[in-house]
């Protein structure tokens, strides 16, 4: 990695890694904006700043880069952009950086994961032998995969990692995107309601932002009804929430797998009150491999940056 001459000062938005932060400390003066909340509310302004860091989820608001007057560069820890500022970024010539490929097998195994763990109810019979009730009795049985439908939406390198494992659990894939893709032979389905009529897991690996707001609505959850699984590895913003949980709630829909949330890390009362979800805290990407492998992508978007060379994964703002 080539050395930088001065330190250029950059804006962390969230705590890091330790082992991140170390790193970015020795080649950086690095400002830490979760202790400069009050001042930034205040309109204090940082002229030095060249460089946002940050992760999928803390993303760069349009008042923190106003904030931040002379800032080049965003890079984003995570593959999502829907909470940074794109169109700000782009009229003020501000490029963005994220972490595509390092994360796709680790994301994709999470959807399996929590997709075996509703199936097969993995989290109730784990409580179950611990309370002692298979001493009183059988566990009721569960659902398998094979021979199961399962239609992807967003069949990005995440969705084609989950529709990879999911042919190895024999299921029959299908996927519903803005347009079909040339190099696959899974069905394709312009209509989102129309692939949930006929699938029986739903898996969500679509990107968040205002144009997917709630796309997966109670015309969608309706249509994959109450023997249907949804599993959602994606954002919580895809989702109507309410609409998920009522139907969880009152049986109409059969289960759900959830990794992200429309208010994390608020999760309603109901969802975890129920059996038939399992949930986990945005933990996708969450392992020691992946996420040292987007910690260093991003450090060296960041090297790049300040040694006047391509960036490695900019995201394209046009
Ligand atoms: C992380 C994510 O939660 O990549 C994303 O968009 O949501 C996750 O991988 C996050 O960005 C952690 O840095």
């Amino acid at each position: 990695m080539k050395q930088i001459a001065s330190r250029p000062t950059i804006f962390i938005t969230v705590p890091l890694a330790p082992a991140l932060m170390a790193q970015l400390d020795a080649r950086f003066d690095c400002l830490h904006g979760w202790e400069l909340q009050d001042e930034l509310a205040a309109g204090r302004l940082w002229p030095a700043v060249r460089a946002v860091v940050t992760t999928g989820g803390a993303g760069a608001s349009r008042s923190l880069l106003q904030a931040l007057p002379n800032v080049e560069l965003i890079a984003c820890v995570g593959v999502g952009f829907d909470a940074i500022d794109l169109e700000f970024a782009r009229t003020h010539g501000i490029a963005v950086t994220t972490t595509p490929g390092v994360l796709d097998n680790c994301v994709a195994d999470t959807a399996l994961a929590l997709l075996l763990a509703v199936s097969r109810r993995l989290v109730s019979a784990d409580r179950f032998v611990r309370n002692g009730d298979w001493l009183r009795s059988g566990f009721p049985l569960a659902h398998s995969l094979a021979g199961k439908r399962c239609g992807i939406v967003g069949l990005g390198n995440i969705g084609r990692a989950i529709a990879r494992r999911a042919e190895a659990f024999d299921m029959v894939l299908s996927y519903h995107g803005p347009r079909p893709k040339a190099d696959v032979a899974y069905r394709y389905y312009p209509d989102l309601a129309a692939m949930a009529a006929e699938v029986d897991v739903l898996v969500l690996a679509l990107p968040g932002g205002a144009a997917s707001r709630h796309a997966i609505n109670g015309k969608v959850l309706d249509a994959l009804g109450a023997e249907g699984v949804l599993i959602n590895i994606a954002r919580g913003s895809v989702v109507d929430q309410a609409a998920l949980v009522e139907r969880l709630r009152d049986g109409r829909l059969g289960g759900a797998g959830l990794d992200v949330f429309e208010d994390e890390p608020r999760v309603p009362d109901v969802l975890l009150s129920l059996d038939n979800v399992v949930l986990t805290p945005h933990i996708a990407s969450a392992t020691i491999e992946t996420r040292a492998a987007m910690a260093q992508l991003m450090l060296e978007n960041l090297l790049a940056h300040f040694a006047g060379l391509p960036l490695l994964t900019p995201l394209c703002l046009d």
